[in-house]
Formats: structure tokens, sequence, C-alpha cells
């Protein structure tokens, strides 16, 4: 019998898991962030009231969870005390309910300046919040964990290290001038670290230790922008798909054996930043969706490239991460289409393809094959039941799921909290 939960991204990011979490956390006594940072931006709308997480679990929102930062993260602290403070101010206490890994990676402000470095020689179009130079230090093993901010005088000597690291690649490598001052961010790290040391445990050591709590797992990103398996190297650099979990949160794959495996899905495709996007659209359906969809990035704001939904991305999401059930979101923004079309193959050099390739030159070369179906033309927003579902909406649904051979389990069909509707039921701990 499932357990826990996790939630994923199922496409490029921004699919609605803040929505779906936040939704689906209620349930849950522990909401887990495991991979990423302050790249992520989830959304969650409660009538009058919108929040954007970013570092902290979305589930924190839940006065009755407590939220988890894992050490598969990559923690800005200034960005961390910012976000505390902004929901301690809304009413919403925060470090009474937080526990952060020692085993965390810091975002220190020399990697942001890395970042915005490597940006300006060859374009990913990250969200210049530091994290892919954080897992280049942590990979190199160069990287401060917040276990180390115990230790003032190897934090000073690492941090002393990092910043003659820094200065040779931006003056000998870059041959540009830099202006990182690692004295004030040795001070100021301390005094974030200050804000939130109370929170600091072995989450590992914790979660094996109160195997009794129910446990959702937020995935950030999604998984076309996993650092392994998405469209390299335009992805971020973590582990966005569920290969992510076990090295994120310290515990056995074996650990997962009763967890439900939920991906989120846009009813359509968007992705911000650069990249291979097979079923772009330039044209005015691209526009309507964006418009319709309000897709502006949740951290940037940066306008997203917008295209039909894609099955054969999502059927490679669905198999790699193996997934129990899919939620698609979005589905009202679809109302208005007179057409719709889904890609069901890509032609490539006079071959149709259904599996997802590897290579960017490949991916750069196909062209979506698409099936088209007639649109709905009648308002979803704020259905209830199935049978609240125009026929032609229910047709889209069950052609994603055979194609996906995965059930869609619930569509979200509005920003809003209550704007949901079950199509079957997941777990016990989920009421439906
Ligand atoms: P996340 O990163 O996956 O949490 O997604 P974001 O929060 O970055 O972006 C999703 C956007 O779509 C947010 O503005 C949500 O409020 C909004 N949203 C979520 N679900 C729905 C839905 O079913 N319909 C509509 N119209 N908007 C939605
Ligand atoms: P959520 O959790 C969408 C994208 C960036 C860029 C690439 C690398 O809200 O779905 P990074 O800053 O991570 O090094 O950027 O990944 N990206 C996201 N796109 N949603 C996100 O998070 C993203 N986080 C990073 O736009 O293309
Ligand atoms: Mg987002």
């Amino acid at each position: 019998m499932k357990k826990d939960l996790l939630v994923l991204g199922a496409q490029w990011g921004d699919e609605g898991k803040g929505k779906i979490v936040d939704l689906l956390s209620a349930n849950f006594q522990l909401t887990v962030r495991y991979q990423g940072g302050s790249n992520a931006g989830h959304t969650v709308v409660v009538g009058e009231e919108k929040f954007i997480l970013h570092l902290l679990p979305t589930g924190i929102l839940h006065s009755h969870t407590k939220g988890i930062v894992a050490q598969g993260m990559v923690v800005d602290l200034e960005l961390l005390k910012v976000e505390i403070e902004q929901l301690e101010k809304r009413g919403i206490s925060v470090r009474d309910r937080l526990l952060i890994s020692d085993r965390a990676h810091l975002v220190m402000p020399y990697h942001k300046l890395l970042d915005a470095l490597f940006e300006r020689k060859s374009k990913i179009g990250t969200t210049l919040r530091g994290i892919g130079p954080s897992y280049m230090f942590k990979y190199g093993r160069k990287g401060i964990r917040i276990c180390d901010l115990e230790d003032k005088d190897r934090l000073y000597k690492l941090m002393k290290e990092d910043g003659e690291f820094v200065k040779d690649i931006c003056e000998k490598v870059y041959r540009e001038k830099h202006s990182v001052d690692i004295d004030k961010a040795y001070e100021e790290t301390l005094s974030y670290y200050g804000y939130i040391k109370d929170c600091v445990v072995d989450v590992s050591r914790f979660l094996m230790e109160n195997k009794d709590m129910s446990i959702l797992f937020e995935g950030a990103q999604g998984t076309m922008l996993d650092v392994d398996m998405g469209t390299y190297p335009y992805v971020t650099s973590s582990n966005a798909s569920a290969l992510g979990l076990p090295n994120g949160t310290g515990l056995s794959p074996k650990f997962f054996e009763n967890t439900f495996f939920l991906g989120v899905s846009k009813a359509y495709t968007t992705r911000v930043g650069e990249g291979p996007f097979p079923t772009e659209l330039f044209d005015q359906d691209g526009e309507t969706l964006r418009n319709r969809g309000k897709e502006y990035g949740s951290t940037t704001g940066r306008p997203r490239r917008c295209g039909w939904l894609d099955l054969v991305a999502l059927k490679y999401a669905a198999d790699i991460n193996g997934l129990d059930g899919i939620v698609i979101t979005k589905l009202d923004v679809l109302d208005t289409f007179e057409e719709i079309k889904v890609c069901v193959a890509y032609e490539c050099e006079g071959r149709h393809v259904t599996h997802f390739p590897a290579s960017l030159s490949m991916l750069e070369k196909v062209k979506p094959v698409y099936k088209v179906f007639k649109g709905w033309l009648k308002d979803t927003k704020g259905a209830k039941s199935l049978s609240d579902l125009p026929e032609r909406a229910k047709d889209y649904i069950n052609f994603i799921e055979s194609y996906t051979q995965v059930p869609v389990v619930m569509l979200s069909t509005g920003p809003e909290r209550e704007e949901y509707l079950w199509l079957k039921p997941i777990m016990q701990e989920v009421k439906v």
C-alpha cells in the first residue's frame, strides 16, 4: 500500500507543481524538497492571495506540516531568509516547522557571479541564481555545506580558497575583472546562518527515524531539465526526474517502495530559456497559449516559449520516472481553440521516431508529427466531475492516457486551489 507521494514535473518545468503540491500536501505530515534551489518558482493561489515559493517546500503553507530542505538542494541563505521573513510577515510561521539538511550545499555570491559570466559566453538561459556553479563546486569537491558553517575557521579558509579560484576563472580564463569581497560574504553568510541555525539537522536520519510519518516529496524543475535525462546541455544542474530522489534525500532506493509517483504535465507545453523544443509555436496559437496561460516565469518574469503537447517527451518522462499517475494542468487554457494538436512522433531524416532522442543535433532537426483534435470550445474552468467535461475534452485526456500508458488521475482547470477534479483515486492518504 502506498504511503508517501512524489510530485514531479514531467515536462520542462512550470507544469503547475506548486498548485498540486499545495492541494495534496494537506494530506501529509512532511513536504520534502530534494533538488534544485531558488531557480524554482512554485505558485499557489488561494482566493486573493498568491504565494511563490522558491526554496521552501510548498507544503509549509499548511500549518500542520513540517517542511524539509534535503541534502540534494543548493541553498542560498540570503534568499532563504527573505522567503521565510515574507511568509512570517503574512502570518505563516516557518522556522518552527522547517528542517534543513546539514549536508545541503550553499549557493554563494560568487556562484551567482560565475552564473552570469558563463551565460555571457555560452547561453543556456539560466535563472542566474548561481545553481549551475554551486553544483559544479559540489561535484568538483570545492563546495561548502551547511555543516561547514559551524566551524568558522574552516569556513573562512574554504571561502578564501573559493575566492582565489573564482578570481582565477574570471581574470585568467575570461579576462574579466571580478569584485567579490570574500570577507564581506563570510560575515553575511554567518549572519544568515544565525537566522536558520536552529532548523539544521541530519535530514536523512530524521526521515529514517520517522518512517511512520507521511511524506510528500516535491520535485522542482521538470524531467526534461534533468541533468542526465533532459535536453543536455540545456538543462538544470540537478536530477529533476525521479532519479534525484534517493541521492537528494539521502535515502536508499528501497525507501520509496511505498511511494506513489505522480507526474504533472500541462495540457500543452512550455519551456523557459534556450534549448530544443520540437512542438514550439511561433504563430498566433503560441501567442494565445501564452496570453491565456499567463505564461511568464514565476522566478524571472521571462515570457515562456509555448507549444502543443509533446507526447513523445511525456511518454519518455512517464517511462524513466516510472510514473503511477499523471495530473494534467491548465486544461482550461485550451478551451477557446478550434483545433488542438498533439505530437505523437518526430519525423527525422524521413523516419518516424517515437523514442525521445539523446542527441542535440537530432533534436534540433526533428519535425513533430501531429494528431489533430477538434477543440471543445466550452468552459472547463472549475469543472468538478467528469460529467461536467465536454466529450471532446474527455477524448483528449483519454488519448494522453492511452499513449503514455499511465492513468490520468486528476485535472486542474484553473490556478485556484479549488479548481481541480479527480478522475481516479491514487492512495488512501489522499482524500478524493
Ligand atoms: P510550477 O513551477 O510547476 O509550480 O509552476 P509555476 O507556478 O511556475 O507556473 C504555473 C502557473 O500556472 C502558475 O501561475 C499557476 O498559478 C498557474 N496554474 C496552475 N494550474 C493551473 C490551471 O489548471 N489553469 C490555469 N489557468 N493556471 C494554472
Ligand atoms: P520550477 O521548479 C522552468 C530552466 C532555466 C534554464 C535551465 C537552467 O519552477 O518548475 P538554472 O538556473 O537551473 O541553471 O537554469 O533550467 N529552469 C526552469 N524552467 N521551471 C523551473 O523551475 C526552472 N528552473 C530552471 O530557465 O533554461
Ligand atoms: Mg515554476
